[in-house]
């Protein structure tokens, strides 16, 4: 089965908390992150902004169904990754790799600085992931006011702070 990155259309909206309430189902192997496989998930129209500015996008298999969306904003022009989800029946085929990749490439075409996130240290599919793709994990001083905020929210609703970091990949301009 080929999957194929593109930019997401409004119609695609619909399909896209189901993806990540799906995708969340992984969190369960760790029992301490159970619970967020149960907590609620942004709505359709929750994803429209991102979709107009054309910062959210699909990953779609050869019959059309959506297997797993990147959505991102940018700030201080670098591309800062909300949410990468993949449908757990598609997890484990290149998809979250083929996305997170689709969003880098559109990040130096827009010659952005650099791509961020905010992420599980120890989870195998999230830090360790991240630093295969050249992500650097960023010291409390080097983390700028937009990740401490981001940070400082997911605290709030419940995450575990000292489990959470901040990464940054660094764009160079193509020659
Ligand atoms: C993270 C996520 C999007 C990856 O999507 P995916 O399509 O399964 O990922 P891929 O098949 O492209 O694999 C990406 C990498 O993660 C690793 N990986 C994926 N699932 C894994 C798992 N269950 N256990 C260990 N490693 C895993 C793969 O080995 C791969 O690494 P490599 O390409 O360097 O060899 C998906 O696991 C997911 O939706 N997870 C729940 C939500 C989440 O954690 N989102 C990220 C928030 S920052």
């Amino acid at each position: 089965m080929t999957f194929t990155v593109r930019a997401a259309r409004a119609a695609d909206a619909t399909a896209l908390p189901a993806i990540e309430q799906s995708a969340a189902e992984l969190f369960r192997r760790d029992p301490s992150l159970s619970w967020l496989a149960d907590a609620a998930v942004p709505q359709a129209s929750e994803h429209s902004p991102a979709i107009e500015r054309g910062e959210l996008w699909v990953a779609e298999n050869n019959d059309g169904q959506l297997a797993g969306f990147l959505r991102a904003v940018t700030v201080d022009r670098q591309l800062h990754i909300e949410e990468l989800s993949v449908s757990q029946h598609f997890q484990g085929r290149g998809v979250g790799r083929k996305l997170l990749l689709a969003a880098i490439e559109q990040a130096r075409l827009w010659q952005l600085r650099a791509v961020t996130l905010t992420t599980f240290r120890d989870l195998p599919w999230n830090a360790p992931f991240y630093q295969r793709m050249g992500f650097a994990l960023l010291s409390a001083e080097d983390t700028g006011a937009h990740l401490n905020h981001v940070l400082r929210d997911e605290i709030a609703h419940g995450l575990p702070g000292e489990r959470r970091c901040a990464m940054r990949l660094v764009l160079t301009p193509s020659p």
